[in-house]
């Protein structure tokens, strides 16, 4: 029987030896220690001792029992931390790999030529305002001379926004222009000189040349001896700033119900120099701009008086300015979202 015991002990011992894994392991449990393992079954014999030898057999059981225990113990937690060293291994993430560059958004071809524009105009001593986007027919139309059934309002039809009151229309502005009126009766009496950049809105059919919505930007300045000279200089220096140093500048008469005299503002063709191209339809001149000096009754509208003030404003289009920049054939590739296109404006 102790024989037996001692059999036991040491085939336990040698294959525990050999055990290499977790799942060698509990193998060897199920085989030598565990419940019907072999040291186990030969505890059984223990009835068939003579009782004077079973307190010895029972040491002896014991004392192979704890001796295996302990092994296994410290065989198991030795396994179990190479486990957990191979899986860190397998998981570990390789910090030195670059990384994927993160793609950074940039400013919307019109975002950068509105603050162009802005700069420019900062430069000369122009102060920005903005104005509203939603507008009552007062503003868009009454107060900048265009009164109901003025046929001029034909160039400018736009949408019409709901409202309480039945006698005021309110509409989407067509123009920048009605931020004339708001700035005027905001700093009157003083001179003023300020550009207006904002969303503006027409209805009427979207085209490769003409959006729903395009932005503005609309300069006023009011003082007490302005005359066109200004306008032409101020414009000259814009145009030369935005575009070409030496840029030859045209101004040709026009009509706007709230300057007169009015005029179009044009700069010699950039692409062919005045010969003639595809750009500027063969006349050697591109439009960039209306302008003129500010009707008597938009002075008087605003709450200056003509004998007194006199002034000069301007409209120009920054989507038109960028697509002759930048050679873009159709304004619709700038609000329709297609990243192809505004990846390009870096
Ligand atoms: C006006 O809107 C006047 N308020 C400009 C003005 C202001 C004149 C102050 C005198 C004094 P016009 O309708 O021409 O004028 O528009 C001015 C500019 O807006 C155009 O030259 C063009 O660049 C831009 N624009 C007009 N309609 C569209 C459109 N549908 N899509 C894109 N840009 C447009």
């Amino acid at each position: 029987m102790f024989e037996q015991l001692d059999q036991i002990e040491k085939e336990a011992k040698a294959a525990l030896a050999n055990v290499q894994s977790l799942d060698d392991l509990a193998a060897w449990r199920t085989q030598w220690t565990g419940k019907k393992g072999s040291l186990a079954q030969a505890s059984q014999s223990i009835g068939k001792l003579d009782p004077k030898d079973r307190p010895a057999f029972g040491q002896r059981f014991g004392a192979i029992k704890q001796a295996l225990s302990e092994q296994e113990a410290t065989l198991e937690s030795r396994l179990q931390s190479a486990a957990l060293h191979e899986e860190l291994e397998e998981d570990a993430v390789d910090i030195s790999l670059p990384g994927r560059a993160a793609n950074i958004g940039r400013l919307h071809p019109s975002t950068q030529s509105l603050r162009r524009i802005q700069h420019i105009f900062a430069e000369m001593g122009f102060q920005v305002w903005e104005s509203r986007e939603v507008e009552s027919d007062e503003y868009n139309f009454e107060l900048l001379n265009m009164p109901a059934h003025h046929p001029a309002r034909d160039m400018w039809d736009t949408f019409y926004v709901q409202s309480d009151d039945p006698q005021q229309k309110v509409v989407l502005r067509t123009h920048t222009s009605p931020g004339q009126i708001h700035v005027m009766r905001t700093l009157n009496p003083e001179p003023i000189r300020v550009i207006l950049p904002g969303k503006c809105y027409r209805y009427e059919p979207v085209s490769a040349r003409s959006e729903m919505m395009f932005h503005q930007v609309e300069g006023l300045v009011i003082g007490r001896n302005i005359t066109m000279a200004d306008l032409k200089g101020t414009l000259a220096n814009f145009a030369r700033r935005m575009f070409k140093d030496d840029v030859k500048v045209r101004y040709r008469p026009s009509y706007f119900p709230f300057t007169e005299p009015s005029v179009e503002v044009d700069i010699e063709c950039f692409i062919c120099g005045g010969e003639g191209c595809r750009i500027c339809k063969k006349s050697g001149w591109l439009e960039i701009l209306g302008a003129g000096m500010v009707h008597p009754t938009v002075l008087r509208n605003g709450g200056y008086d003509p004998a007194e003030w006199s002034g000069f404003a301007f409209g120009m289009g920054p989507e038109r300015q960028t697509m002759l920049r930048y050679d873009i054939d159709d304004i619709r590739w700038f609000f329709s979202n297609d990243g192809r296109f505004l990846e390009q404006f870096g």
